[in-house]
């Protein structure tokens, strides 16, 4: 009688074992992974075949029950790995399926790089300049684009009404306050806050009622001044003369020619032999950017005038200084030839990457 059931359970569990597979792979095909779990449960489930067969192993003898239950447990794991494996088949083809939906293509080859960025020349110009300037002892003073009218002209020695605040045609805010219209209201600032000695270099936007090939509503300016007991016009010059051998290259001379500026008596203007068209043998032709003159204009300067000295607070009996003040475009147009200021602010990226 127990032989008789083993053989029946052995037979069972035969047809299952050559059938569970192919059930599985059916199942998957059909209905994914919904169906292929519904068949794993009919076969190892609560009420499954599997299940069934080894509720039956109650009725056979000690003996063969051991065979029985490891012939049992040998198929269960058989079934558990093959339905392991086919789920993650399925999930895999699921991936490939949902990346091949995508509406790119991973195949594709990246895209080159955009160009890399650089400095703009004004920028490069003014950390030029800067550069230079640190190198001789100076250190930066920052001011503000937004100013008094004290700072920017009635400490600076420009009478109310006076022509040049008239010629510098300024933007006045609606609170009574201004654009700067140059750098040098940071010397007022520098002298009414600290006490010489001192040696400040002031980059910075400044703006005036200007618009034309040469002449922009906002600019850039570095300003220099230096304030200490027995300060010279020497120094001053010997300053610049350096600062122009530096920027434009050794041997660049530079001339002074007296000029007007309320802050700063004596006042000059001043130039450098012309880059463009010093010939070999160092003599200068006359060419279109000097005018024929062979000279360029790159600043104006002067000796701090004792009024404004008292203005700040400081004791022009003790005291005296030298201040200059340059235009950041114009020397970046002279270096580079750029015909048109407005080029500089356009940011054309055709203009820009030829710097
Ligand atoms: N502030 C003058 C301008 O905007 C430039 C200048 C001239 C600055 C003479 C100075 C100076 O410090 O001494 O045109």
């Amino acid at each position: 009688m127990s032989t008789e059931v083993e053989a029946q359970i052995d037979q069972s569990l035969a047809t299952l074992r050559a059938a569970f597979s192919p059930r599985f792979e059916a199942a998957a095909g059909a209905g994914g992974e919904p169906a292929l779990r519904e068949e794993n449960a009919k076969i190892l489930g609560k009420k499954g075949e599997l299940t069934a067969i080894l509720k039956q192993m109650g009725t056979v003898p000690g003996d063969a029950r051991k065979r029985i239950g490891e012939k049992v447990n040998l198929l269960k794991q058989e079934v558990e790995a093959r339905f392991e494996a086919l789920i993650k088949t399925l999930a895999a083809s699921k991936r490939d399926a949902e990346l091949n939906a995508l509406p790119f293509d991973l195949t594709l080859p990246g895209r080159a790089p955009t160009p890399r960025g650089h400095r703009h020349p004004v920028s490069s110009v003014r950390e030029e300049v800067l550069d230079i300037f640190a190198s001789l002892g100076f250190a930066v003073h920052d001011g503000p684009e937004i100013e008094l009218k004290e700072n920017n002209f009635t400490r600076l020695g420009f009478p109310p009404d006076h022509p040049a605040t008239d010629m510098q045609d300024t933007f006045w805010t609606t609170s009574g306050t201004l654009l700067r219209t140059h750098t040098s209201n940071v010397q007022v600032r520098a002298m009414m806050s600290q006490k010489p000695p001192m040696a400040f270099v002031a980059p910075g936007a400044v703006y005036r009622r200007d618009d034309d090939v040469t002449h922009s509503p906002m600019f850039h300016q570095i300003e220099g001044f230096v304030v200490d007991e027995k300060v010279t016009f020497a120094e001053l010059k010997g300053t610049l003369a350096e600062f122009a051998e530096r920027l434009y290259g050794p041997g660049t001379p530079i001339r002074m020619r007296p000029s007007y500026f309320p802050f700063v008596e004596p006042g000059a203007e001043v130039d450098i032999g012309c880059v463009f068209c010093i010939q070999p043998s160092g003599t200068r032709r006359g060419c279109s950017v000097c005018k024929r003159t062979g000279w360029i204009e790159i600043l104006g300067c002067g000796m701090i005038h004792p009024v404004v000295f008292e203005h700040c607070g400081i004791d022009p009996e003790r005291y005296t200084g030298f201040a200059f003040g340059m235009g950041v475009e114009r020397v970046a147009m002279l270096r580079y030839g750029i015909p048109d200021i407005r080029l500089l602010f356009e940011n054309d990226p055709r203009f820009l990457s030829q710097f």
